[in-house]
């Protein structure tokens, strides 16, 4: 209805009403006033709708998606899900992106340096940008509700809130004073920023290049570039942004069984490199065979000295103190040279990684071996040069600055076709002693072969990692022994229940399937 006709017969009741007298006055005032309560309710709710439609148009939905296909798959099942849930309350559909489609720089998913394209594409008419990742979970209602408190004039930084409980090496030992002051997101539960925030980052991202150059925890390091020591906003914790779903308040969720597509990957499918060293034979090995060694069908122990009672193989490649890159291709070459064409996956440890390789099968199972696949937990170097820099893998650079003369490697997961790639190109180590994932993966990003993280492979220890981080996760590996009972963190952290926790995909509802 248009509001000229209404307000005429507002008009025009009072002028009726001194002519009219009796049961038909009333009559035809109560029918006026039936109709008008009819209308004024269809008024609430097209206005409703048409303040859905101005908030959620104003929500650019951005997935932190990869473009290795099962990745994209997921992305796309979101995306679907936010369009078909938008398109139940508005009109016009609001802008969903997905991150591995929109920027072909490399260092997108450090996120900070696509702000200001956010800033010149969104700013005149958009309020929020939605950071989510794929497997995050939105009820569009929910979030549309919990937005509206905030005032979108206003910078702000939303988010579940996590933080340290000491302080860790993979966060810099910042705050060691009392690292849990300070608060970061948990990018599984999905995170804002308000456009006056984008557009504040965006000035800041011109002017002056970014400082750290090193990006390992990138949920962190957003935080704290936000929070600019003070002059910049802190996250704001929003209770309606969950990854566990149990409040029955949640706009978010998250799904956090390990996914499974099919049957796992047969474990004669999983060749397992663990590369050690002489010093280490005695104290880290042990370890690994009390662990998780026989979940493993087909493993060898690559080293700088060749012990029969492990027994290991020497490479042959002179150990060295920093990089590893001459044993990690003299690895990579074994592979190809030795083990017979049937076996898909190669998987390179380290000795003091601890593993669960069951839960890798079940990952695996996602992956399409025909396709070159690097698989890790990735990190950035070199992102301070606007965004160009290379993708890595792994964590040696990090790590080997505090340990000396170190004895310390990546897990990586490599699909036969990656290696054959990779072998079949002319990349390199510049030396044995150059680091091996800057250089895989400055080999893989010159061939296109995308690095596809997985934050399930962990880089630390459970204690590094915020409690409330880790219960939405099946975790597959962690790394180092210091400090901690090896041991025991394998069997509370990665053997018990395997099986349980790794749930087919198939027994979940269809509400948390898309
Ligand atoms: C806002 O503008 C951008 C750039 O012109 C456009 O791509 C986007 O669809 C617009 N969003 C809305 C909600 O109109
Ligand atoms: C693999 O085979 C190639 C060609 O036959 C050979 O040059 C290379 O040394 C072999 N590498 C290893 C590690 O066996």
């Amino acid at each position: 209805m248009q509001p000229f006709p209404r307000r005429g017969r507002r008009l025009a009741l009072p002028a009726l009403l001194p002519l009219l007298t009796g049961s038909l006055a009333f009559a035809l005032v109560s029918e006026d006033i039936k109709k008008e309560v009819k209308q004024s309710k269809n008024l609430e709710k097209s206005e409703i709708s048409r303040k859905n439609d101005i908030d959620l148009k104003g929500i650019v939905f951005v997935i932190q998606s990869q473009s290795n296909s099962f990745h994209a798959k997921r992305a796309e099942q979101l995306k679907k899900s936010i369009l078909e849930q938008s398109a139940q309350l508005t009109q016009e559909l609001p802008s969903v992106l997905l991150l591995h489609q929109l920027a072909k720089q490399e260092g997108a998913w450090t996120i900070l340096p696509i702000l200001p394209h956010f800033s010149a594409t969104y700013s005149r008419n958009s309020s929020w940008i939605f950071f989510c990742e794929e497997e995050t979970r939105i009820q569009i209602p929910e979030l549309l509700e919990t937005l509206r408190r905030y005032s979108p004039s206003k910078e702000w930084f939303l988010g579940k809130a996590l933080h340290d409980k000491e302080s860790t090496i993979i966060h810099h030992y910042a705050f060691s004073e009392d690292p849990t002051a300070f608060k970061y997101p948990d990018f599984a539960a999905g995170w804002a920023l308000s456009i006056p925030l984008v557009n504040k980052l965006t000035k800041r991202l011109k002017s002056e290049s970014l400082k750290s150059d090193f990006t390992i925890d990138l949920k962190h390091e957003i935080a704290l570039y936000i929070w600019d020591k003070g002059d910049g906003p802190p996250l704001t914790p929003v209770p309606e942004l969950c990854t566990d779903g149990v409040d029955s308040g949640c706009a978010t969720t998250f799904r956090s069984s390990l996914p499974l597509c099919g049957n796992p990957v047969k474990k004669e499918d999983i060749f397992v490199a663990v590369k050690t060293c002489k010093r280490f034979h005695g104290e880290r090995i042990p370890i690994v065979k009390r662990t998780w060694e026989g979940q493993a069908s087909l493993i060898e122990y690559y080293s700088d000295y060749a012990d029969s009672s492990i027994p290991t193989i020497d490479l042959e490649i002179p150990n060295t103190d920093r990089g590893h890159c001459g044993k990690t291709f003299a690895i990579l070459e074994r592979f190809l040279n030795r083990s017979h064409d049937k076996i898909a996956w190669l998987v390179i440890v380290d000795d003091d990684t601890l593993i669960s390789i069951s839960r890798l099968r079940h990952l695996l199972s996602c992956y399409d071996a025909s396709e070159p696949v690097f698989l890790g937990e990735r990190y950035g170097y070199g992102l301070g040069t606007g965004g160009r820099g290379p993708i890595l893998l792994g964590y040696t650079l990090l790590l080997k600055r505090s340990v000396s003369g170190s004895c310390s490697y990546n897990r990586m997961v490599f699909s036969r076709k990656a290696i054959r790639r990779l072998l079949a190109s002319k990349c390199r180590c510049y030396s044995n002693d150059a680091p091996d994932d800057m250089v895989l993966g400055m080999c893989f990003s010159g061939l296109g072969i995308p690095v596809t993280h997985s934050p399930l492979f962990h880089q630390a220890r459970p204690v590094d990692y915020p409690k409330d981080y880790l219960s939405h996760q099946v975790p597959i590996s962690f790394h180092k022994h210091w400090n901690i009972d090896p041991v025991k963190v394998y069997f509370t952290w990665l053997a018990p229940s395997e099986e349980d926790s790794a749930r087919p995909e198939t027994h979940r509802s269809s509400k948390e399937e898309l």
